[in-house]
């Protein structure tokens, strides 16, 4: 399943982090490629490393730790340092399936990629092409977020970039390993956890079912969970 959460950041925190993207010295995206993306890959991104890189990532970490829809999709476990990307001038990312399997260039740790997530810091209207499009189980999904939106796709998906052709496309890309390793699980805790806070809305957290199906939800955390 594909969530799109709209204003991670506000219009006007999009564009203080854009205007600080745009000052930086950008390298050949092909460089933390795997070697079939290598091939497909024309862009170009800010190494996970480099200082506002990092000092921007950690902005997104703690944004997204108090973003109660992104935790509730997510059940993030370990989410790894976000990077940034930028295509223009006809720069594309074809179609490719991302690396199952990543390291933490801070603390070598390896994570599993359940979750591939694209932050925009672009406006539609900045540039033509660009989409991002994700494969599914129904079809081509095709994405292009105001700046600040984010969406989250299954890392299983096939997906690609397709060439921008007038413009700018500026957006933040990462990945995480979720506590529920599987996408069917994590959709229909999702669907349930959601459902919940709109019962919940309408009949006071203390009511009695409202409880108990908060106690069922837990449940399945609880077995289809690994921490
Ligand atoms: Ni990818």
């Amino acid at each position: 399943m594909l969530i799109t959460i709209p204003e991670i950041f506000r219009r006007e925190e999009a564009l203080a982090i854009r205007a600080r993207l745009d000052a930086e010295a950008w390298e050949d995206g092909r460089l933390t490629a795997g070697a079939q993306s290598q091939r497909v890959k024309r862009n170009r991104q800010l190494g996970p490393t480099s200082d506002v890189a990092r000092d921007l990532g950690q902005t997104i970490l703690e944004r997204l730790q108090q973003t109660p829809l992104f935790l509730s999709a997510a059940l993030p476990l370990r989410i790894l340092p976000p990077m940034f990307n930028r295509y223009e001038s006809g720069e594309t990312f074809g179609v490719h399936v991302d690396n199952a399997i990543r390291v933490n260039p801070f603390t070598s740790e390896r994570l599993r990629t359940d979750l591939s997530m694209t932050i925009f810091f672009s406006d539609p209207d900045e540039y033509d092409g660009g989409t991002l499009v994700v494969e599914d189980h129904y079809g081509a999904q095709e994405v292009k977020l105001p700046a600040g939106d984010m969406v989250l796709y299954p890392s299983t998906s096939l997906h690609e970039v397709t060439p921008v052709t007038r413009g700018t496309r500026v957006s933040s890309f990462f990945w995480l390993q979720s506590m529920v390793r599987s996408n069917e699980q994590r959709t229909i805790l999702f669907d349930m956890d959601q459902t919940i806070q709109v019962l919940a809305g309408r009949m006071g957290a203390g009511d009695a079912e409202v409880v108990r199906l908060t106690g069922i939800y837990h449940n399945l955390v609880r077995n289809w969970a690994e921490v």
